[in-house]
């Protein structure tokens, strides 16, 4: 028998790949998302791309704040595992609106939590994040690094890391995986989905996109006298391929193991990149020029973070396959089928 998977924000970037990933590999999925940060265009492709395992996946419009969306849906199906994505994302906007982060990304894990205890449904992959590490001490960062949290944004993945190390040690029943994703860029090699960022994208690989698309002017390069080997910031940057099948790894992972109790993995290469490494990868990729310009650092920058990548692959058994070649690659193949994304 198949297994039954609830995947919250499940048409958002990861979910999205995820999802396809899950149901190529049996799984059936049922997704809520709340399309503040998603679009409806996504679930169309979705289907197209899963052909004849498109009946395995269900979509339902619905709020995580809303305690009687999760209830209903929880009623109407028994589910074997929860993968919890949902939430916003942006650590500007978390920034001027604070109280959008604790009741989205809080408020809605907390009633996710309270819905599963009350059916029964204790395994759960949640996407954390390494903002979770704050400005990191050292690098490779394993998963004992100290914990800080540095925006109301990482605040929220940090209080929700807390409330699933509480509810694990006081209910030893549940299996938790913690995934702390590094930089997830990429899109499906089809080109049919991938990231859609709505107003000036926040994170590097989209801006580059958009400049490469002639959607932009020039990228502005955040600081270039960092202690680096071209002077830019380096991070470690992950398919988003490689992060979907990260994602079934763990799930794979939590019906193995019923004394897992509640564990952090990091999802990255273990292989750093600097800013002017990747915007020479995607203009390879492109075939076009990235124009940029060096400007001052941004603040709140950590010079160079990079996974330790050990835990992933003793206890999960997986690493990453693709690199920044491929990243860029898949993600161009996306920027120029769809320059406009999910809109249509
Ligand atoms: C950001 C988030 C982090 C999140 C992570 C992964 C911040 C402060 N942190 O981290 O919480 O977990 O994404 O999704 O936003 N850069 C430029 N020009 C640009 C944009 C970025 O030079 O226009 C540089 C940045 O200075 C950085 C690198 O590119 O060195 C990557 O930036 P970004 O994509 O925003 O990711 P992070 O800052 O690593």
């Amino acid at each position: 028998m198949g297994k039954n998977v609830f995947v919250t924000g499940g048409l958002g970037f990861i979910g999205s790949h995820t999802v396809l990933d899950l149901v190529v590999q049996d799984y059936d999925v049922t997704i809520i998302d709340n399309l503040d940060n998603a679009f409806p265009e996504a679930w169309r492709r979705m289907k197209e791309l899963a052909g004849d395992k498109a009946h395995m996946m269900k979509f339902i419009k619905g709020d995580l704040r809303n305690f009687d969306d999760l209830d209903n849906i929880f009623s109407a199906t028994k589910f074997d595992a929860v993968i919890h994505f949902a939430g916003r994302k942006a650590v500007g906007e978390s920034v001027q609106f604070p109280m959008l982060y604790y009741t989205h990304n809080v408020v809605g894990a907390v009633n996710l939590i309270e819905v599963m205890r009350k059916h029964n449904v204790k395994n759960m992959v949640f996407s954390s994040s390494c903002t979770v590490y704050g400005n990191p001490e050292r690098v490779p960062i394993n998963e004992e690094h100290p914990l800080k949290a540095l925006s109301p944004y990482g605040r929220t993945k940090l209080i929700i890391e807390d409330i699933f190390r509480d509810v694990a040690a006081a209910e030893p029943e549940w299996r938790i995986i913690l995934l702390r994703y590094f930089n997830p860029v990429g899109a499906h090699p089809s080109g049919k989905i991938g990231e859609h960022p709505v107003g000036i994208p926040n994170n590097l690989m989209p801006y580059v996109q958009q400049v490469a698309l002639g959607q932009r002017d020039a990228l502005s390069v955040f600081g270039s006298d960092y202690p680096t080997r071209d002077g830019t910031c380096v991070r470690d940057y992950i398919h988003v391929m490689d992060l979907a099948e990260g994602h079934v790894a763990a799930l794979d992972k939590l019906f193995a193991s019923p004394d897992i109790g509640c564990t952090p993995i990091n999802l990255g290469t273990g292989t750093g990149s600097t800013v002017l490494e990747m915007v020479k990868a995607f203009e390879e990729a492109s075939g076009k020029k990235v124009a940029y310009k060096l400007v001052d650092r941004r603040a709140g920058d950590s010079v160079a973070v990079w996974a330790a990548t050990e835990t992933a692959e003793r206890e999960l058994g997986w690493k990453t396959k693709l690199d920044i070649n491929d990243m860029c690659r898949d993600q161009w193949k996306w920027a120029s089928l769809y320059p406009k994304g999910y809109e249509t």
